[in-house]
């Protein structure tokens, strides 16, 4: 996938993320800007320059352990484009990333149903944590 780019959000790319975001997630209808700062940002992957892949990064920091690491979420790739790398591409994006930005570890979560991405991750050196994640609704 010689055409392949991978690099940070852009404002210009809003449109074509939020329809990518659509197609995958349950998200608001009224969002009118994506935040993008030092510590909360995007990555796209573009394939002969259309956005065709997404993930959310947030930096983190454990104070008690002095560190940092990476929240991802909304992680995708349009559906016409899967199963060919792009997510990996993206994953080996951020762990350069990563290794230049002083960041202990990785972290996100999954649901098991989503098979694709559970798979993506093992492949990609993530282990499962036996944890829960709890939510209260405010
Ligand atoms: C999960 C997702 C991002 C993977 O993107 P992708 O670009 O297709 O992933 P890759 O091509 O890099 O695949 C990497 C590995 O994932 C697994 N995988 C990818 N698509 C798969 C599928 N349809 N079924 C089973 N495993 C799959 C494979 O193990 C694959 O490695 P392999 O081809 O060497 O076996 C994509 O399927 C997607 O956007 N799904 C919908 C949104 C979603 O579930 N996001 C995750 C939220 S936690």
């Amino acid at each position: 996938m010689d055409n392949l780019v991978i690099r940070k959000y852009d404002n210009d790319d809003f449109f074509e993320v939020i329809d990518l975001l659509k197609d995958n997630f349950n998200i608001s209808n009224n969002i009118e800007s994506i935040d993008d700062n030092i510590n909360s940002f995007g990555i796209v992957a573009l394939l002969n320059k259309k956005i065709v892949g997404y993930i959310r990064i947030d930096k983190l920091n454990n104070p008690f352990k002095n560190n940092y690491y990476y929240f991802l979420s909304y992680v995708c790739v349009d559906s016409n484009y899967q199963n060919v790398g792009i997510a990996t591409k993206m994953l080996e994006f951020i762990f350069d990333m990563a290794k230049d930005d002083n960041v202990s570890y990785i972290e996100l979560t999954s649901r098991s149903s989503r098979e694709a991405a559970n798979r993506l991750y093992l492949k990609n050196g993530f282990v499962i944590r036996d944890t829960n994640v709890f939510r209260k609704e405010m």
